[in-house]
């Protein structure tokens, strides 16, 4: 019999009556490990990097992350895994003139509080990875934002458990409507870059469980990813791709996830305790050999199960897991094109747009400075290079985006050297302000000489300074301030210009100092590659922003519950001794104590009475809302409704926040943000509005007995315009209960 008729009777994606398909595609995968030789199992939990792996050019697998060879005897198709956050990646343009579509910052996503966006832009980056022939996309961050300096908050979706959760499930399930898997990523509390291979992060389990875990949990829950992604860092005391508490009992057990786990790229660090903990595969080898001095996954995994020390159902539930990922969503019967096909870039681009359009936050706007009209006559737009193009982060995230990058700094030391520039997108914002104001002279200075731009303020009516704060991978920020005497020269401008507009493209909270000298600013993150016509459009009010930050942004860097990053004596040690020319030096182990537990973001500033500079869920409109009418629901499907007014004289979108006072583990009181929804709402009308609310974000978890305890009686409700502004309160019955 052939290896195909021999599976006809378990293919399809259709199961007969009264058999669910993941049943089917179990027994498919079962059929098939029976029919594998022992090597044959080993060589598929292990794949490579084709960028240092000779195998990649046999294989014809494109220079990207991850690929493995696949079993062509039973008809096993080969992984192709790339990079996929923002777009498909492609770092350092190792596939020459290999461009894809390049979404914005995952910030941006996240401040539009919406699931449809978020899940669009996972499709169009799937579509476009299909199209190049991949058939895994390492997406999906899920990790919450801690640190304000976090080197990857670009890639991140914010603070939030709720907002994270939803927003990244609705991104994978974008992108696996492509019949391609995604992972979820990396898992879990993966919180910052200094010493990020080998930081110890401690926390109290059960805060675990209320933050990082729970955006996790809803994103699996909703987005179904084939894969999860271990990080680097151990957690409590493990490497999380040996940790058999988070992998085997949080993951596999409680949660029943049925795919696979695979591990960062270098983030294996052993044979047996790997696999007993629950690591299905390990990531691009090569990485391993050069960060952990082995690899762990092939040969030492082989005489592992011969030795018994992996007993072989285990070597078996590795494979089935992988199996099971690729039979669910469709890498088997939908497989990927053998060569690479077109792309509607265009059609893409505008994604990208409307994800720039909807994520940028208006933050301030004195005197109704925006959006600029007909009467402006002449605008001068300073710094930020925004005569070409729009600033993006750095690292394995990186795409070269369709159009060119029109400036790219490499970097001269540094943890990012070897695989970060400074990239921009070719989109233009001096271009685009230039084809909304055609009656106006729209002029343009880099911004590097103060007196002239001075100057050309004093002349202008209208200022645009565009200020950039550049972020990547392997590297946190030591200062929350802009770089490159930004600050000095937005107050230069500010000083000389009344309608001064500041345009922030940022990966994430930075200080204010000239905050109250300027007429309006702009949170547009990095844009995204068509960053400049979004940021126009929104100047120009033929968008209304409806942006709201996912994010706190302190009003100093003393607020956040920690200083500064942790480990910078480590890091800056071992930089002294490889100054010194030791080479081999590493950085030196240490753990960080995050003791905010669950109370991340807004929730700390609420606990220490702190005022932030902005506060999560902020954003204004170029129209204003009023709710009235707020009614509760407390039962076992819980949900809100309220009714919301468009007072102002244009259309708009308003993202309504229900935030609900509840108790954690630790005893703590705070308002948690449980339920959302981004509106359109035609100015004068008034829509009532249905707000399910997610409850495990108001229960506490009890560790001894592995359960949620949602609290019984009267909770306080409230509708918020952020974490800092709520405006309408009320009560919401719940019976109480526990679960799982
Ligand atoms: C990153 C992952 C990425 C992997 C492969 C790692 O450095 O942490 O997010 O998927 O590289 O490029």
């Amino acid at each position: 019999m052939s290896d195909t008729a021999d599976m006809t009777h378990l293919c399809g994606s259709s199961a007969p009556p009264g058999v669910p398909a993941t049943d089917l595609h179990a027994k498919r995968a079962n059929a098939l490990i029976a029919r594998m030789t022992l090597a044959e199992k080993v060589s598929l939990v292990s794949t490579h990097c084709p960028l240092f792996s000779p195998l990649a050019q046999q294989y014809n697998m494109p220079l990207a992350t991850g690929f493995n060879a696949g079993i062509p005897r039973l008809s096993i198709p080969a992984l192709r895994m790339t990079d996929s956050g923002l777009g498909v990646a492609n770092i350092l343009n190792k596939r020459e003139g290999d461009t894809a579509t390049a979404l914005p910052s995952a910030l941006s996503t996240a401040a539009s509080f919406d699931s449809s966006i978020a899940r669009a832009g996972g499709a169009m980056v799937g579509a476009e990875a299909r199209a190049k022939t991949f058939n895994v996309l390492l997406a999906g961050a899920a990790n919450i934002t801690r640190d304000p300096w976090a080197g990857r908050n670009f890639e991140y979706l914010g603070e939030d458990p709720l907002l994270v959760g939803t927003l990244a499930g609705a991104a994978i399930e974008g992108v696996q409507s492509n019949n391609i898997a995604s992972t979820v990523k990396h898992f879990v509390l993966n919180p910052q870059e200094t010493g990020r291979m080998i930081m110890d992060a401690r926390i109290d389990p059960a805060a675990l469980r209320e933050s990082d875990l729970l955006a996790f949990e809803i994103a699996i829950e909703l987005g179904q990813p084939a894969a999860v992604m271990g990080p680097y860092n151990k957690i409590n005391g493990e490497f999380g791709c040996e940790n058999d508490e988070l992998l085997n009992g949080v993951l596999k057990r409680d949660w029943g996830f049925r795919g696979w786990v695979m591990s960062d790229w270098g983030a294996t660090h052993s044979t047996e305790k790997a696999a007993l903990a629950g690591l299905d595969q390990e990531s691009g080898m090569e990485f391993d050999v050069m960060l952990n001095g082995a690899i762990f996954f092939t040969d030492r995994l082989l005489e592992a199960v011969r030795e018994n020390r992996v007993p072989v159902a285990r070597l078996d539930d590795m494979v089935r897991r992988i199996l099971i990922g690729m039979i669910d969503k469709g890498l088997f019967d939908q497989p990927v094109p053998n060569h690479p096909q077109p792309i509607d870039t265009e059609s893409h681009a505008l994604v990208a747009q409307r994800v720039a359009e909807a994520g940028t936050v208006l933050l301030r706007n004195e005197r109704n400075t925006l959006p600029l009209g007909p009467a402006v006559k002449s605008v001068v737009v300073i710094g930020g290079h925004a005569d070409v193009g729009v600033l993006s982060g750095g690292g394995s995230s990186q795409v070269r985006s369709v159009g060119g990058v029109p400036i790219e700094i490499g970097l001269e030391s540094g943890d990012a050297a070897i695989f970060a520039r400074q990239t921009w997108h070719a989109s233009s914002p001096l271009n685009a302000i230039r084809a909304l104001a055609p009656g106006a002279e729209v002029s343009f200075l880099d911004g590097t000489d103060k007196a002239l731009a001075t100057k050309a303020a004093r002349a202008a009516d209208v200022a645009i300074v565009f200020a950039t704060e550049w972020r990547t991978e392997a590297v946190d920020l030591q200062s929350l301030s802009l770089p490159d005497d930004q600050d000095e020269l937005i107050a230069a401008v500010a000083n000389v210009n009344p309608r001064t507009v500041v345009v922030l493209e940022t990966g994430g909270p930075v200080l204010m100092p000239w905050l109250n000298r300027v007429s309006a600013v702009l949170a547009a993150w990095y844009p995204g590659q068509r960053g400049g016509e979004a940021i126009a459009n929104i100047l120009f009010g033929k968008v209304n922003p409806s942006g709201r930050l996912p994010i706190t942004f302190p009003a100093a860097a003393t607020q956040a519950p920690r200083p500064e990053p942790a480990g910078l004596e480590q890091l800056r040690a071992r930089d002294a001794a490889r100054e010194a020319g030791n080479d081999k030096v590493r950085i030196a182990p240490f753990s960080v104590d995050y003791h905010e537990g669950a109370n991340v973001g807004y929730r700390w500033y609420e606990l220490k009475n702190q005022q932030p500079l902005f506060a999560f869920g902020y954003g204004l409109s170029y129209t204003t809302f009023s709710y009235s009418n707020l009614a509760s629901t407390g039962s076992s499907a819980p949900q809100v409704s309220l009714d919301i007014t468009n007072t102002g004289k244009v259309a708009g979108a308003d993202v309504p926040q229900i935030y609900v006072r509840a108790t954690g583990a630790d005893g703590t009181t705070t308002w948690r943000l449980a339920g959302f929804a981004r509106v359109e709402i035609a100015p004068g009308a008034t829509k009532r509005v249905l707000i399910p609310l997610e409850p495990r974000t108001y229960a506490r978890w009890d560790v001894a007995s592995r359960q949620w305890v949602f609290a019984s009686g009267e909770l306080q409700i409230a509708v918020g315009r952020s974490a800092a502004d709520l405006v309408l309160l009320g009560t919401m019955t719940c019976s109480g209960g526990l679960n799982r």
